[in-house]
């Protein structure tokens, strides 16, 4: 499957569900998939996934949603996590491979900003030391829903040279690698601001985030996880080896980054 084209293109946000219910084999599938095949970005954070069929919106939309406006939909997945280093970022990357996987099994979904992650625990009657991390409204889509996926920056404008702000010649790119920025240039983000940018150096390339005041610190975060997983199902797809993303810092070469602009983590090409 090429998944850039059938998968990561083809996803959009999805705010009109249909009715029907999400068969148990379907969710058997998703957490099969978690259980045994997802990747996550750091490996000694605990996480969860549940899932909540139908019943959960009336009190999950008093902490969840745009401006308090949260997606009905027939199911909603939830991320609970282990605060830690990067937990977030790790977090969000798990859920953009669920949401992934969902489109591949014909459902549609529709991330949910978190406004207050303990109302929303106590929302979904859960009592455990975990975090809500992440919250993701999904089902079937509505057959008249004609919803298009928001445009989205070019590569061109996502992508620098060796350092934050040159022009990178971009007919050097082999394929994979140009289908996998593209994925970071496709992937969802809180109000489709996409606050990043991808600098792309001979033997890596390096994610770093644009001043934003709209964008929470936690969406931002969240922002993140879900590019650096689309990079990674890409390139993973047509190699031989997973590209692995590191939060360790870049020593050896200078991005040129200006006040405001924050280095995220490196993967290695
Ligand atoms: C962290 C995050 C939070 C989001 N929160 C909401 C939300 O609360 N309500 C909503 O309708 N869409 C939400 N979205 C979906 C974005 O608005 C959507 O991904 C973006 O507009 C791009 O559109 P697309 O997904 O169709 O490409 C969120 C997306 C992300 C990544």
């Amino acid at each position: 499957m090429e998944y850039y084209e059938d998968i990561v293109k083809k996803r959009n946000s999805c705010r009109g569900f249909s009715s029907r219910k999400v068969e148990d084999s379907v969710l058997t599938e998703l957490l099969t998939y978690y259980e045994d095949d997802e990747s996550d970005l750091v490996d000694e954070i605990e996480t969860e996934l549940k899932f909540y069929i139908g019943t959960v919106w009336d009190e999950l939309k008093k902490s969840v949603g745009y401006n308090g406006f949260c997606i009905k939909a027939p199911a909603y997945m939830v991320i609970y996590s282990d605060v830690a280093d990067h937990y977030l970022e790790n977090a969000g990357y798990i859920a953009q491979g669920l949401t992934l996987k969902m489109t591949e099994l014909g459902l549609s979904a529709c991330w949910q900003t978190i406004n207050d992650a303990d109302e929303a625990k106590k929302a979904l009657g859960e009592d455990t030391d975990k975090v809500v991390a992440c919250v993701v409204a999904f089902g079937y889509r509505d057959p008249d829903n004609d919803e298009k996926k928001a445009p989205k920056k070019s590569l061109d404008e996502m992508t620098d040279g060796f350092r934050f702000g040159q022009d990178i010649d971009t007919d050097l790119w082999y394929s994979e690698l140009e289908d996998g920025l593209r994925a970071i240039a496709h992937a969802q983000s809180f109000q489709n601001l996409q606050p990043y940018r991808i600098i792309v150096d001979n033997d890596q390339i390096s994610l770093v985030g644009l001043p934003d005041d709209m964008t929470s610190e936690a969406d931002r975060l969240l922002n993140y996880g879900i590019v650096m997983f689309n990079f990674y199902a890409v390139m993973w797809a047509v190699r031989p080896t997973a590209p692995r993303w590191s939060f360790e810092p870049v020593t050896d070469r200078d991005l040129g980054l200006p006040e405001g602009v924050t280095y995220v983590a490196k993967c290695a090409l």
